[in-house]
């Protein structure tokens, strides 16, 4: 968490996830533009620390240029540009990078395009870090884009509120609604395959509007949509290894970070570790919100055995077909899932769910543990 002024901030990206999508920017550009004339311009003031470090990263023989416009004041994009000040370089035939930190509605991008062009450079395209496309109004998206934000406001790594916040490295996202009496509801579903977790999420999400988080999907997600964190997700599945904590809890805090004004969530599959615990734990503290209760639907083994196989049938899942697998699952919750319940116990946030029965009995249950907080 971070106080600006009068608001609220929470991480948003990390320095190292910053270095790493710059140095990939760099490599795009160096590649791009070999054997061409460049020159960057870049815009201040809020470029001037992506230039820097992007800069470093060129191996092209090129020049760089600092303009100055001004737009923005404030929270809210004024579309206002005045002249360009400060370009004394002749662009003339140049290939002309434009360096910015964020492109928002674009009409600064764009009014600063128009400016250049008159000066007859042989091209011009636009290298931004941060690109909010929900806000961006004009037609010309640009060419090289760092992060594709949410249109929230961010500050840190040069960009700032009100002038300040320009020297943080991380990047911080705009915290909204930060109401105390607006407090997250965040839940960690807990219990081996087979206890019906899937079910019970389904029932509290609709009563109490939370967002499901299950590892699960958010893996089948990323590698889908064949992200860097979904590659390196699969480049361990593929050799039949465990995905490290390091990478789930990466996939994860990208996940709750899309979502971070959501009234709660509901954690499914995930901690599976204490170490994983601990990240969940130093994640919401940096929106200022915590783990509420870990409710843990308890049903004896041999009870999960014959549900397991049972629900093959709707399922289709290979690893409930097999008595062999099913008895390895259980065994791996027990020795090494469920030694996570301890974690939450020892924080007075652990509550035991006897999950025999109906599945409405168990809804209730469920339901007066969460009203009872
Ligand atoms: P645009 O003309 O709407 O694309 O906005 C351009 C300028 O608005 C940027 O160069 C920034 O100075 C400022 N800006 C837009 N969004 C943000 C933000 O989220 N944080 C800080 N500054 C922003
Ligand atoms: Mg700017």
């Amino acid at each position: 968490m971070l106080k600006i002024l009068d608001k609220t901030f929470v991480p948003f990206i990390t320095a190292e996830e910053i270095k790493k999508e710059v140095s990939s920017l760099a490599k795009n550009l160096n590649e791009e533009y070999t054997g061409k004339d460049v020159i960057f311009i870049a815009i201040l003031n809020g470029a001037f620390m992506f230039a820097s470090d992007l800069f470093k990263e060129i191996t092209l023989p090129s020049t760089i240029s600092f303009i100055k416009v001004s737009s923005y004041q404030g929270m809210n994009s004024t579309g206002r540009v005045d002249e360009i000040i400060g370009l004394t370089a002749n662009i003339k035939n140049k290939h002309v990078i434009i360096i910015e930190d964020i492109v928002d509605t674009g009409i600064t991008i764009e009014k600063v395009k128009t400016l250049l062009t008159s000066d007859k450079p042989a091209s011009i395209e636009v290298c931004t870090f941060l690109f909010k496309p929900d806000a961006f109004q004009e037609k010309e998206i640009p060419k090289f884009i760092g992060f594709s934000i949410p249109n929230k406001f961010v500050v840190g790594y040069g960009l700032d509120y009100d002038e300040l916040g320009r020297n943080l490295g991380e990047i911080y996202q705009l915290k909204e609604g930060s109401d105390p009496e607006k407090n997250m509801l965040n839940i960690v579903l807990f219990g081996p395959p087979g206890a019906g977790k899937g079910t019970q999420a389904e029932r509290l999400i609709e009563k109490y509007g939370l967002l499901h988080l299950s590892t699960g999907d958010i893996f089948r997600y990323n590698i889908k949509n064949n992200t860097e964190l979904g590659q390196l997700a699969q480049s361990y599945m593929s050799k039949g290894h465990l995905v490290p904590d390091e990478v789930t809890i990466k996939m994860l805090r990208a996940e709750v970070m899309k979502h971070s004004d959501s009234k709660g969530f509901i954690f499914d599959g995930f901690p599976r570790t204490n170490a994983q615990a601990a990240a969940l734990d130093e994640l919401l503290t940096s929106m200022d919100s915590t783990i509420n209760i870990m409710l843990a639907l308890e049903v004896e083994t041999e009870e999960l055995k014959i549900r397991l196989i049972k629900r093959v049938e709707v399922s289709g899942r290979v690893d409930d077909a097999d008595p062999e697998i099913i008895a390895n699952r259980l065994k791996v919750y027990k020795n090494e899932t469920e030694p996570v319940k301890a974690y939450y116990q020892e924080q007075n946030k652990f509550i035991g769910i006897n999950g025999l029965g109906t599945i409405d009995d168990i809804t209730k249950l469920l339901f007066q543990a969460i009203d009872s907080l």
